[in-house]
């Protein structure tokens, strides 16, 4: 949540530079947007526009996107906050969890605050220090007096670099061409340059254009490597669709095969090492957030068909529910890397010796640092807040994991029926414009659907705003089933004819609801309120299905007229509790 950029560069560079890089972390929240390039500060509310930097120069500047936490989403409230004397400028990502009582102290030396965040006390804590120490010493103060996650870029008056300090969220600085770049990830910088040097917690560096000097949280300086990263640029472009979702949906084979292809590859090391972690732990634990957590009941869904000890918490509760001990292996799925429930839930896992093992589409991200063994999934930059093809390869590599375990599937297909699935976008587009028209909807499944019909439901939420429920089939006679009325959607996920699930969707019609089918019963295909999936393995129609739930959802969404890549309310990387 929130993305922060900084950039010092040798050369003058356009103002404007910093706003599209900024908008490269567009994603990680829209709320408001702000610059400062040491002589122009400008905020905004809304989605960046990169001509607000007008025709400014610079050679060094901060920038900052706002998924807003403290504060509402204004003017006044949106980055970069400067101290009472101008003296100090600043842009954060995470929360400042003391920072009531460290307002009241400033409050009590005179400082004058002009924002409800939590965020403008760094500003006045710096310039509070500056009277008496140097910059390098007041952070080192900062670093014992703020309690919760931070990643700062601070620009002082008469100090030509950038201050970036790290606790909890995410930080990383590339070394490009003339200029060095801080930012919340490597995707901002990623087509400028794949050398980058990653923050750990606690860590705080002085950055210039041509150097940078690493320090510990007590002001004591550390080595700082390079690290040489790949990230590919090719699919982070719209080209002719209209929405990145679409893009990236139909991006899906090519995800597939790059990740199956890179399992028997340069990850079979890796691959093989995570089968062997998980023979010898006595249980496993996923833990995820939103649609990770949807592709991990998946994996614990085709674990346990093989037999294999296999659980999954919502990472938000992990601490709650889990039971860790040395034998216990945690396998954290995420998207970003970045999700900071998982993060704590991972931290719980270590504190209790746990095993961790990480699934990560974004490469050197936190969680993949704090694993033992780390997998990438290869789906390539996701820019629609909206997970689609990151989800259709952590389910994949569930399966490929399984089939390691006996699950009797053959993954090598995946792909081709996925290709086979789009054929049908027209039907799709059909029902999906006739869920459309309804404030709710209701997606049911059973065993391995179960997870798929909460994924889909979850799609259609953050996309179209249609309230949607996904669900155990077995569940809406306890209780749900009295929402349903005349016309109500029901989508229900029908692998080789359930007869339960079949019962589930009878018993909805039977109170006036209109029933679609996902279905692999070839008889079914041409019935109008059907989508037919071809294959007879239940493992894959799982996948395939959500496949056409996330079609679905985007067709549902663009008929109603929605901001599809960039819901309201939503970020993509969640880095607050
Ligand atoms: O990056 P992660 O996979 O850890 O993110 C987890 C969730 O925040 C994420 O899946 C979220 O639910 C998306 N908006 C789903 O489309």
């Amino acid at each position: 949540m929130c993305g922060i950029i900084g950039i010092a560069s040798r050369t003058e560079f356009p103002s404007r530079v910093l706003l599209e890089r900024l908008k490269r972390l567009e994603y990680r929240g829209y709320d408001s947007y702000g610059f400062y390039d040491s002589r122009n500060l400008k905020k905004r509310v809304g989605g960046i526009d990169v001509e607000a930097a007008g025709r400014a120069t610079t050679r060094t500047g901060i920038a900052h996107t706002r998924w807003a936490t403290h504060g509402g989403a204004t003017e006044r409230n949106a980055h970069p906050h400067v101290s009472c004397d101008g003296r100090v400028v600043i842009v954060h990502n995470g929360i400042i969890e003391n920072h009531e009582e460290m307002r009241k102290s400033l409050e009590k030396k005179g400082h004058r605050f002009a924002s409800e965040t939590d965020s403008e006390v760094i500003a006045h804590f710096l310039e509070e220090g500056l009277k008496r120490k140097p910059a390098e010493a007041v952070i080192v103060d900062f670093f014992a007096a703020a309690a919760g996650s931070f990643a700062v870029l601070a620009a002082i008056k008469g100090r030509e670099e950038i201050f970036a300090l790290k606790r909890d969220s995410p930080l990383v600085l590339g070394a490009a061409d003339g200029m060095n770049i801080l930012a919340s990830d490597i995707y901002a910088f990623s087509d400028a340059t794949s050398r980058a040097a990653f923050f750990e917690n606690d860590e705080f560096a002085v950055v210039g254009a041509e150097s940078f000097r690493f320090f510990d949280r007590k002001g004591r300086p550390i080595e700082k490597a390079m690290r040489e990263f790949v990230w590919d640029q090719k699919e982070s472009v719209k080209r002719s669709h209209k929405h990145y979702m679409l893009k990236e949906i139909l991006e899906e084979p090519a995800a597939v095969e790059r990740m199956l292809f890179s399992m028997e590859n340069d990850q079979k090391a890796a691959f093989d090492g995570l089968i062997r972690l998980i023979r010898g732990s006595k249980k496993i634990i996923f833990a995820a957030c939103g649609t990770s957590y949807h592709a991990s009941l998946l994996g614990a869904y085709y674990l346990h068909r093989t037999g294999v000890e296999s659980q999954t918490l919502i990472a938000s509760e992990f601490r709650h529910y889990a039971n860790v001990d040395r034998d216990t292996l945690i396998i954290a799925l995420s998207q970003s890397g970045e999700t900071m429930d998982v993060i704590d839930a991972l931290k719980y896992a270590r504190e209790r010796s746990g095993r961790i093992a990480a699934v990560v589409n974004a490469p050197y991200s936190t969680i993949q640092r704090m694993s033992e063994l780390s997998l990438h999934i290869l789906a390539g930059q996701e820019v629609c807040v909206a997970s689609t093809k990151a989800f259709i390869n952590q389910a994949v590599l569930m399966l490929r994991i399984a089939r390691e375990f006996g699950f009797p599937v053959d993954t090598d297909n995946v792909a081709g029926k996925i290709r086979l699935l789009f054929r049908k976008k027209a039907r799709i587009r059909e029902i999906a414009e006739r869920i459309a028209a309804s404030k709710d909807a209701y997606i049911i499944g059973r065993g391995l659907t179960y997870p798929v019909a909460r994924e889909i439901a979850l799609k259609i939420k953050e996309t179209s705003y249609i309230h949607a429920e996904g669900m155990m089939g077995g569940e809406l006679k306890h209780g749900t089933i009295a929402l349903i009325e005349d016309g109500t959607p029901v989508l229900s996920l029908v692998s080789n004819n359930d007869p339960d699930i079949i019962s589930n969707a009878r018993e909805v019609e039977a109170r006036g609801a209109q029933v679609f089918t996902i279905t692999n019963d070839g008889r079914m295909e041409r019935k109008r309120n059907v989508i037919h999936i071809e294959t007879g393995n239940d493992g894959k129609f799982g996948i395939l299905a959500a496949v056409a739930g996330q079609l679905i959802a985007y067709y549902a969404a663009d008929k109603l007229g929605r901001p599809i890549d960039k819901p309201r309310n939503l970020a993509k990387s969640v880095t607050v509790k």
